[in-house]
């Protein structure tokens, strides 16, 4: 018999997968272009051909017996290095190959920093809306979820329910910008003033608070956006890194954790992040894709694909008058329903339109559209999303 705690995880499994699964067999009945799937997260841009020509060259020149084989559980030092001075030259840190271990993609990172940090029944507070899976990331280690009510108005940060939740069990505060699945992304002032309660909050309750900072969508913004780099303005702040969206590199599982100098117990968490990689089971993050990474630094996706989605998309649907809050990065729209938000998502089903509900991001009466898909789908969606709207006395 499986684990109790497993069947609580089957039974609750990923709403988002659950669609994922069900769009493909509506593909199959009604044909892929007539069915309109904003569920997964999972680009459609192409991998920049840095990465293919990379890989090949790789494979034709590295000794097969070095490349495929293990290396220090915090990954090779020549590409940590290279990572370290790449974020140096961005954002004017200071770096080496100590800070940075390479992960299996942002999951892995998450589930490595709270593996090294959590102890039962330690908190860890989230802003909602939030991504569903740090629930089952935090239980995972027997901590506790503490979820920040969500800024209705903007998905800015609300601070004031933020500060009151602080505890002396508060371990850990995730944050993630861009913002998966508001699209928001959090302004520098917003940034300081997050900063200055965790350092007034952790003196006055004599306790070390992380902030990990969940950053896969960090070259996604648009509009000339900037995204801060969060541990210039708080010293005890991790950084969780991932290639699936910023090179769609999704299935191949790379990504790295930035572990300061200026943690608390830096030293001590640059050990155990190493020890919890290998514990987990990861042993170590791909070695084929770290090296992959180290010749692809500078390599980008063509951002301009998702940002053309986004302006079709919200412009069409605030002219349909529904609500949403214009996306800066990522590449979602998080839409206020005019009914209850399941009804919304089975009345958009029969347009064949696939959309999450907002409280698998801990946020009733929304619904998240991912629009990292072809300009067409979202072309041929816009006919239902109009229907809807009449439907619902909106235009
Ligand atoms: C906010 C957020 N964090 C982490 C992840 C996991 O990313 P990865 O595929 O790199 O593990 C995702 C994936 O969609 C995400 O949206």
């Amino acid at each position: 018999m499986i684990a109790n705690r497993m069947k609580d995880y089957v039974k609750g499994s990923s709403v988002i997968r659950a669609m994922f699964e069900e769009g493909k067999i509506m593909a199959e009945k009604y044909g892929k272009e007539n069915v309109y799937d904003f569920s997964l997260g999972n680009p459609n841009v192409q991998a920049p051909c840095e990465v293919n020509n990379a890989i090949k060259e790789i494979v034709e020149e590295e000794n097969s017996v070095f490349l495929h084989g293990y290396m220090n559980n915090s990954g090779y030092e020549d590409v940590r290095k290279t990572i370290a001075d790449s974020i140096n030259k961005k954002f004017d840190t200071s770096f080496n190959e100590t800070n940075i271990v390479m992960t299996v993609g942002a999951a892995g990172g998450l589930n490595v920093v709270l593996k090294t940090l959590l102890d039962p029944m330690d908190e860890v507070i989230v802003f909602a809306p939030y991504f569903g899976e740090y629930r089952s990331y935090v239980s995972n280690y027997d901590g506790k979820i503490v979820e920040v009510e969500p800024d209705l108005l903007t998905f800015q940060l609300n601070l004031a329910d933020f500060e009151a939740k602080i505890t002396n069990k508060t371990k850990a505060v995730i944050i993630n910008n861009p913002n998966n699945p508001t699209g928001v992304i959090y302004s520098e002032e917003t940034i300081k003033a997050l900063s200055d309660i965790l350092n007034k909050k952790s003196k006055e309750l004599g306790i070390d608070i992380y902030l990990i900072a969940d950053e896969p969508y960090r070259e996604l913004a648009y509009d000339g956006e900037e995204v801060v780099y969060l541990t210039k303005y708080y010293d005890n702040t991790i950084v969780g890194y991932s290639y699936s969206k910023s090179l769609s590199l999704p299935g191949e599982r790379i990504g790295y954790l930035v572990l300061p100098d200026e943690l608390s117990d830096s030293d001590d968490i640059k050990a155990a992040a190493n020890v919890a990689t290998r514990i987990l089971g990861f042993v170590n993050a791909p070695s084929l894709m770290q090296r992959v990474i180290a010749k692809c630094i500078d390599a980008k996706v063509n951002v301009e694909v998702y940002d053309k989605n986004r302006k079709l998309l919200y412009d069409s649907l605030v002219s349909y008058g529904f609500t949403c809050v214009k996306p800066q990065g990522a590449f979602y729209l998080f839409m206020k329903t005019p009914c209850e938000e399941m009804e919304f998502v089975n009345e958009a089903k029969k347009h064949h339109i696939l959309l999450v509900p907002g409280s698998s991001f801990g946020c009733k009466g929304y619904v998240r559209i991912a629009y990292c898909v072809s300009y067409e789908t979202i072309e041929g969606s816009l006919n239902g999303f109009m229907e809807l709207a009449k439907k619902y006395g909106l235009s």
